[in-house]
């Protein structure tokens, strides 16, 4: 059943005993909820929103709350609210608190179940938007952050409920028109189908990609998949889900089928456009890091977690296959002034074991912008490596990942934040983040998106900000020792988030504008956020979600000489 029926009233003010009771029954029920709560419905003036919300923070009596709040009509006429005696600082905290339980709010009635039992959250419950199209529906990705936020928040079943139902999902088959798909594929999304309503008989129905926009399976899904396994285990100290027969097989399924043999040269894994966040053609084909990171993370997570009598052959594979994917990333797409500096004087058409320029990148095919965006102090993985081809955007997804995964070495991972720094205003902005940078416009916009029009420059995937790596940023930033930064991108995003309905993303070179066509409480913008805020109050969390250096990272790119193969 889906909890989901309305979208959340806007701006609801919800008493914090109340956030309590909802999130410690994980099998509540809507309707139950409404008579249960008292929650009060305050429609109210969006300027409003801070003060309002101020009132039930400092005190639990939302009546006594109320009466601090004075509406006073300003000199222009319009209302204006303003609590007594609040220092900024209560003012800050008081708002944040407000964004926090709207968010809790939104982020319990997006749950789905079946058969009772809470198993994912919906993608956005927007009531304004026509068709709901797939976001009533749960996607896996999508629902990472709601997993993490479940789970730091001590609510492990909807978790474990998602994954044991997700690895089931796996073993069914999949065609998508006379083709069977790998076994170990898993479903981008999937919702809870009534067969019989009458009867109350629910099955689930999944989409691996053969209804998807695209026809292209997420390769990110089973990966994400790991990661969350690996979360669950180090949160609820509990190994049995991880090594029960169906977890163990799941894995070997989604690795089985990164790490199987084909004709390729590269450790990477190669990819079709569209197959992870960027579910559109954004020419991220070929081997992007946004994968690749994933795909470092979950073997690293897999090798943790695969029992003792695990076949060896198959171990012994993923950490081979550890090596040469860390030593191929860090060889081929570390980029920093002194390699763009490198790469700039590449000679082309070189050949044999001595070539420096391997894959025969011209340097002429270097777009103009990462020149000048290239800082002194910083660095970053690109996006895709390919022969004669070198995507020189920047992912912000990919980056964190590798990050949070130790795929990048300690001095790189500062290099990381060092850019964003260096570049905060093209990559944060007014909205964090933005999910890839520079946006395509033009000509490039045609022949690379198919001219797609979701995907205009400074939209969507193309150059938008996204709220949900807002969750990102603060666990790198607390990996790496550097709140401030975290605590600068939480104190944009609180300023518009709750405000604008937790959009989906924003648009325009600053990600000013709520995006074009966003959805408003799109789920994993409300999750990112909460588990945002719930790592910055308290960084041991990170444990859940970052892995340790265990010298992976020593694969360091080579020295640069000059090549004695150039003719
Ligand atoms: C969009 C996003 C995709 C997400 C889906 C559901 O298609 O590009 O990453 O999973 O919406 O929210």
């Amino acid at each position: 059943m889906v909890l989901c029926a309305e979208p959340p009233p806007k701006l609801k003010i919800p008493i914090p005993s109340e956030i309590t009771e909802m999130t410690e029954d994980a099998n509540h029920d809507s309707p139950k909820l409404e008579k249960r709560t008292r929650i009060h419905h305050i429609e109210r003036h969006r300027s409003c929103v801070v003060t309002l919300s101020d009132m039930e923070l400092n005190d639990s009596d939302p009546r006594r709350l109320l009466q601090t709040l004075e509406v006073s009509k300003s000199p222009g006429g319009g209302s204006q609210c303003s609590l007594h005696e609040e220092t900024p600082t209560d003012t800050n905290s008081s708002h944040r608190h407000a964004i926090t339980d709207a968010a809790w709010e939104a982020l319990k009635r997006s749950i789905v179940y079946f058969r009772g039992q809470p198993i994912g959250t919906v993608a956005a419950i927007d009531k304004s938007q026509g068709a709901a199209l797939n976001y009533d529906q749960v996607f896996m990705r999508d629902f990472i952050p709601s997993a993490l936020a479940f789970l730091m928040k001590g609510e492990h079943l909807i978790v474990k409920n998602f994954l044991v139902e997700t690895a089931r999902l796996q073993s069914r088959e999949k065609m998508v028109d006379l083709f069977k798909l790998g076994q170990g594929v898993m479903p981008a999304s999937f919702k809870v189908h009534h067969r019989n309503p009458t009867q109350k008989t629910e099955s689930l129905l999944a989409d691996f990609g053969e209804t998807a926009i695209g026809r292209v399976a997420p390769v990110d899904s089973g990966l994400w998949w790991i990661l969350l396994l690996r979360a669950y285990t180090r949160l609820t100290g509990d190994n049995s889900l991880a090594e029960s027969p169906n977890c163990q097989r799941a894995m070997h399924l989604i690795l089985r089928l990164c790490l199987s043999e084909g004709c390729d040269t590269s450790p990477a894994l190669l990819c079709a456009d569209g197959c992870s966040m960027i579910d559109r053609r954004m020419g991220i084909y070929g081997y992007p890091i946004e994968i690749q990171a994933l795909f470092f993370m979950a073997m690293r997570c897999a090798l943790s977690m695969l029992k003792q009598d695990s076949d060896a052959d198959f171990v012994s594979h993923i950490t081979k296959r550890i090596k040469a994917l860390s030593y191929h990333l860090h060889s081929y797409y570390w980029l920093d002034f002194q390699r763009l500096n490198d790469i700039y004087r590449y000679k082309t058409e070189e050949y044999s074991q001595t070539a420096l320029n391997k894959f025969n990148v011209i340097p002429e095919s270097i777009p103009d912008w990462i020149f000048d965006f290239m800082p002194g102090r910083g660095g970053y993985f690109i996006g895709n490596v390919s022969p004669a081809r070198m995507d020189f955007r920047w992912f912000c997804l990919g980056n964190f990942i590798a990050i949070l995964s130790s795929l990048a070495t300690g001095e790189q991972a500062e290099a990381i934040l060092d850019l964003v720094e260096e570049r905060w205003e093209e990559l944060i902005g007014e909205m964090p983040l933005k999910i890839c940078y520079p946006a395509m416009e033009n000509q490039e916009w045609q022949i690379v998106t198919g001219c797609d029009p979701k995907n205009t420059r400074w939209s969507y995937h193309n150059g938008g900000s996204w709220p949900v790596l807002l969750w990102l940023l603060v666990a790198v930033s607390v990996k790496l020792g550097r709140p401030h930064l975290a605590r600068r991108a939480m104190e944009l995003m609180e300023r518009r988030l709750a405000k604008d309905d937790f959009p989906e993303y924003y648009d325009g070179k600053a990600g000013r504008y709520v995006g074009k066509q966003a959805r408003k409480f799109q789920t994993w913008s409300v999750a990112g956020y909460l588990v945002a805020k719930m790592l910055l109050d308290d960084p041991s969390h990170l444990r859940i979600i970052a892995l340790e250096d265990d010298g992976h990272s020593r694969f360091r790119a080579p020295c640069l000489k000059r090549s004695n193969s150039c003719p």
